[in-house]
């Protein structure tokens, strides 16, 4: 049995967030795990016993110090609402910018065997074609988009000119039921499974037409957990998605029909700025990971009504 002494020491920034909370979960039995946290955004109540939790930004000093005592840094932790960044871009860009770029720094003069940093679908803006490839256009329609992008760029920077074992992914729309539903920002799955529960109307931004690749936070660990085994994967950046999409009408009719909620959908006017249709190639993390996502849309929005 591994003590804690010969256990791989992995950092999780963002650990009691969404993507966070759930690597926590999985791999704590397997690791020796620190969480870095600013507690700004965390619907976890309590974490598994023996993880180290320091509530600090990924800013300060402290971040630094903590990735040079760990063998692998997970870099959840960001300022993750599209709507948040066009109205505070200067926040946006100090926490995802310059916060990743302290890591990186850190990283730079440590003996670091994994740096994953968690980057956005975002990043491509309005898909010129789907299923977007990593190899699509980046043109962000938001201050996140753009900082994520740049994040990523310093990441793969990194990679090259300093040989920092990074790798990235773009997850497009991630759900569970630590998505906090009150939080104006929330995702529609979070939106739409509050309304159902409460037998009131979801309300469709637009015709409902609309479609997005919804991946459950399990695939993402999944993926995640294969990135940590895969050199080939250092210097690369990887879609995380399904590949499957779905319409927002058709997802409100799905949940609707789980909560068993006898409800209209309402309508209201679209949203400024949204994607009109979103989907992920999956090829280069099927061929270099072997990834392949395992819970269906419906199966995990089961998973809500099991855990309220
Ligand atoms: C999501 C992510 C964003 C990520 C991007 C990657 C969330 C909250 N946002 O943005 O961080 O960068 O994917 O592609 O997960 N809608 C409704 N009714 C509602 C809420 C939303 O109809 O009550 C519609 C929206 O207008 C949109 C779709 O549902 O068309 C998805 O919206 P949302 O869950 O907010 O995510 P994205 O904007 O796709």
């Amino acid at each position: 049995m591994s003590t804690e002494s010969n256990m791989q020491r992995i950092l999780i920034t963002g650990g009691l967030g969404q993507v966070g909370s759930y690597l926590v979960d999985a791999l704590h039995e397997k690791a020796s795990i620190t969480v870095l946290d600013n507690f700004s955004s965390t619907t976890r109540e309590a974490v598994p016993h023996g993880i180290h939790v320091i509530k600090a930004d990924i800013k300060d000093r402290i971040a630094a110090d903590l990735v040079k005592q760990n063998d692998v840094i997970i870099h959840t932790a960001a300022q993750i609402s599209v709507t948040a960044s066009m109205e505070d871009p200067l926040f946006d860009a100090q926490n995802n910018v310059f916060g990743t770029l302290n890591l990186l720094e850190a990283a730079r003069r440590s003996s670091i065997s994994k740096f994953i940093y968690i980057s956005s679908a975002a990043v491509y803006g309005n898909p010129l074609y789907t299923p977007v490839t990593e190899s699509h256009p980046q043109d962000p329609l938001s201050p996140y988009g753009v900082s994520k992008l740049s994040g990523e760029k310093y990441c793969m920077m990194y990679h090259k000119a300093f040989g920092l074992p990074s790798c990235c992914i773009r997850p497009f729309n991630i759900y569970s039921p630590r998505q906090d539903p009150g939080n104006p920002y929330s995702g529609v799955i979070s939106r739409f499974i509050d309304k159902a529960k409460a037998e009131q109307s979801p309300i469709i931004f637009g015709d409902g037409t609309q479609t997005r690749d919804f991946i459950s936070v399990h695939d993402i660990v999944d993926m995640i957990t294969l990135l940590l085994e895969n050199e080939d994967a250092n210097g690369q950046v990887f879609n995380a998605g399904t590949g499957n999409s779905t319409t927002v009408s058709e997802l409100a009719h799905m949940i609707l029909n789980i909560f068993d909620a006898d409800v209209p959908v309402q309508y209201m006017p679209e949203r400024p700025g949204d994607i009109k249709y979103s989907c992920s190639d999956i090829a280069k993390a099927r061929k270099i990971l072997g990834f392949e996502p395992k819970v269906p849309l419906r199966e995990g929005l089961m998973e809500f009504a099991e855990s309220k």
